[in-house]
């Protein structure tokens, strides 16, 4: 059984093997239409979504599968019932379960208990899917992943952490450049160091934005995670300094500018930039649907 709960889940050959298959795809839905006919997947959101859950369900359409939203958003997963006994239940109907939920224990909960595949789609330390479909935009800007040079400006998240996991695996030299005390997981960081260095990549962490330079991709997300009511205003003097505006992109030297979206405007980027030439964050959200079908069509298929 493969799931796809954290990205250390693969290696490079089958990430690559994925963003190709996504690339395949793209060219030429229809010729996979058929691929999940007949298999379905639980979508499980705790949290809001636009991309992720919108590109989920498509995801199995496309496919000729059906994807079921059910919206956890009242908090009711692991209240009404255990999640084992979620997972128990729901595997008996469904081919996969894909889970959006607060706490990444949460998805291994319902992976140890269910008996189909369980894939991320945000958790509080991870997000895989998002990272590899900014690695198929940024392959298919750049031509290549192994040598590029990705700088995450702001806030450590799990946008971050994956951001590293899949890159190191990737041969792409990640940086984030950070506020003291705010970077990504340090266990995560460690764990992906040590494969980035096996496939020829270099992976740090710095706080000082003056840094930034030789870069070729620059990315951002928001400075406040889901969950985290703290008012942007109120962390704007800690996380301005590494705001990707017109100043940053210039002496970052980098060809393309990434966000996973929803962004703050003018916030963690200028509307100058997310609408400039050097922008392809909906290239990047368009691409969520292609891994998303990519992951599925691995992980499902041949389940
Ligand atoms: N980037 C991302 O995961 O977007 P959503 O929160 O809208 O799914």
């Amino acid at each position: 059984m493969r799931h796809l709960l954290t990205g250390f889940e693969f290696s490079q050959e089958e990430y690559l093997d994925i963003l190709d298959t996504a690339a395949a795809m793209k060219k030429d839905p229809r010729k996979y239409s058929k691929v999940l006919e007949g298999r379905s997947g639980a979508i499980m959101f705790e949290k809001p979504s636009l991309r992720t859950r919108t590109t989920f369900e498509l995801a199995f359409y496309r496919l000729g599968g059906h994807g079921i939203y059910l919206d956890l958003q009242n908090g009711d997963l692991g209240k009404r019932e255990t999640i084992a006994d979620y997972a128990r239940n729901l595997s008996r109907w469904v081919d996969c379960l894909v889970g959006r939920v607060y706490a990444q224990s949460t998805l291994e909960e319902l992976a140890k208990y269910g008996s189909v595949p369980v894939i991320n789609a945000l958790s509080d330390l991870y997000h895989p899917a998002q990272a590899m479909a900014d690695y198929l935009t940024v392959r298919e800007h750049l031509g290549k992943l192994a040598g590029v040079k990705l700088c995450y400006m702001g806030d450590g998240n799990n946008v971050t952490n994956s951001l590293l996991v899949a890159g190191g695996i990737l041969g792409v030299n990640v940086e984030c450049c950070v506020p003291e005390g705010c970077g990504p997981d340090v266990q995560i960081f460690d764990r992906a160091n040590e494969l980035a260095k096996t496939h020829g990549a270099v992976l740090r962490v710095f706080n000082d934005p003056s840094k930034v330079k030789d870069v070729d991709v620059l990315y951002t997300d928001t400075w406040v995670s889901m969950g985290d009511n703290t008012p942007l205003d109120r962390v704007r003097k800690k996380y301005m300094p590494y705001q990707i505006n017109d100043a940053l992109l210039e002496q970052s030297g980098a060809s393309l500018v990434l966000h996973c979206l929803p962004a703050h405007r003018n916030y963690e980027i200028t509307d100058e930039v997310m609408d400039g030439p050097k922008s392809v964050v909906f290239d990047e959200a368009e691409n969520r649907l292609h891994i998303h079908m990519s992951v599925l069509s691995k992980l499902v298929e041949n389940n």
